[in-house]
């Protein structure tokens, strides 16, 4: 019999349900009349991503920049998820998405959503917020929500590998398919210069260009010195041995099961996929995506 943990215990793993046509779990679900109700402010910033596509790594950029230059008990005492709020989440052992980011003290505030565009509270568009979205590369985004899926309590049981890519085919993965999000982001930037498009895999290859176009976007202006501590700060090693970064006050992830800052590669799915199961995805692939100005790398 598996070992059971009393973590896995304490946190039954939920069940994933149809809302709104999206695949999801109680914990995204629970709080929504406050999540859709939620008041925007027009200096609000969002993060917006499919789960596993670099969230924790913009959010900490965004953070540096805007604030990395207050207090250093706010870098030695603040985790990331209170810096910037997970809108939806609803984790039974922590403060609510919602509370959190109403109780944020700073101006301007930094929230992380993983809804498909067309579930976004419609405050963040009737303020014309800025929005960064960023994307990850399907495949390496699947092994990296596999591990996950193993490591956090507020997943469904993630199974094995072979049954996790095929649901992931699917669609059947909290946050709906990957397919859908990253092009449902993608259209709605063609008519709302609001919203920043990046990719994980040119993060990856050049922090500091990123950093740049992030700038430009969002009009800040860091010294050459300001932006050398942002990058050295968010280098995955950096963000690995950080105890505000690496999720290691969070009670419902076990990292001794899969830590969060796992590998941080472009190309991993290669120790995962089979050629056979590569062909098939690929396959799968080009009947979901159809446009062709939506580009991803899955090496650098
Ligand atoms: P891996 O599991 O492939 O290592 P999210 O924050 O959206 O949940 O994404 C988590 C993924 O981003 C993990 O991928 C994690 O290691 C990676 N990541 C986080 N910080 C990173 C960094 N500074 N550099 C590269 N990858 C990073």
């Amino acid at each position: 019999m598996k070992n059971v943990t009393l973590l896995q215990m304490e946190h039954p793993r939920p069940k994933l349900f149809d809302f709104h046509g999206v695949s999801m779990t109680n914990h995204y679900t629970d709080n929504w009349d406050n999540v859709q109700n939620f008041k925007a402010r027009p200096d609000d910033i969002v993060i917006a991503t499919y789960p596993k596509a670099g969230t924790t790594w913009v959010s900490y950029i965004l953070d540096l920049l805007y604030f990395g230059q207050m207090s250093p008990e706010r870098q030695t005492s603040i985790p990331i998820h209170e810096r910037v709020p997970f809108l939806e989440i609803n984790n039974p052992s922590l403060s609510t998405g919602i509370d959190l980011a109403e109780k944020l003290p700073t101006s301007p505030r930094l929230i992380k959503t993983h809804l498909p565009v067309q579930l976004v509270p419609k405050s963040f568009w009737q303020q014309n917020c800025r929005i960064v979205y960023v994307a990850r590369n399907a495949k390496d985004n699947v092994v990296s929500y596999f591990h996950f899926g193993h490591m956090s309590m507020l997943q469904p049981e993630p199974g094995d590998w072979s049954s996790f890519l095929q649901r992931f085919m699917e669609g059947k993965m909290v946050f709906g398919p990957w397919y859908d999000h990253v092009t449902g982001w993608w259209e709605k930037k063609q008519t709302h210069s609001k919203i920043h498009y990046m990719f994980y895999e040119d993060l990856t290859e050049d922090t500091g260009r990123e950093i740049d176009r992030l700038c430009s976007f969002l009009g800040l202006s860091p010294s050459a010195e300001e932006k050398e501590t942002v990058i050295r700060g968010v280098q995955f090693d950096n963000m690995k041995k950080n105890k505000m970064t690496n999720y290691s006050t969070v009670p419902t992830m076990d990292l001794k099961v899969s830590p969060f800052m796992r590998k941080g590669k472009v190309g991993d799915w290669k120790n995962h996929f089979t050629v056979a199961q590569s062909e098939q995805f690929d396959e799968d692939y080009k009947k979901k995506m159809k446009n062709p100005t939506l580009y991803f790398r899955t090496e650098v």
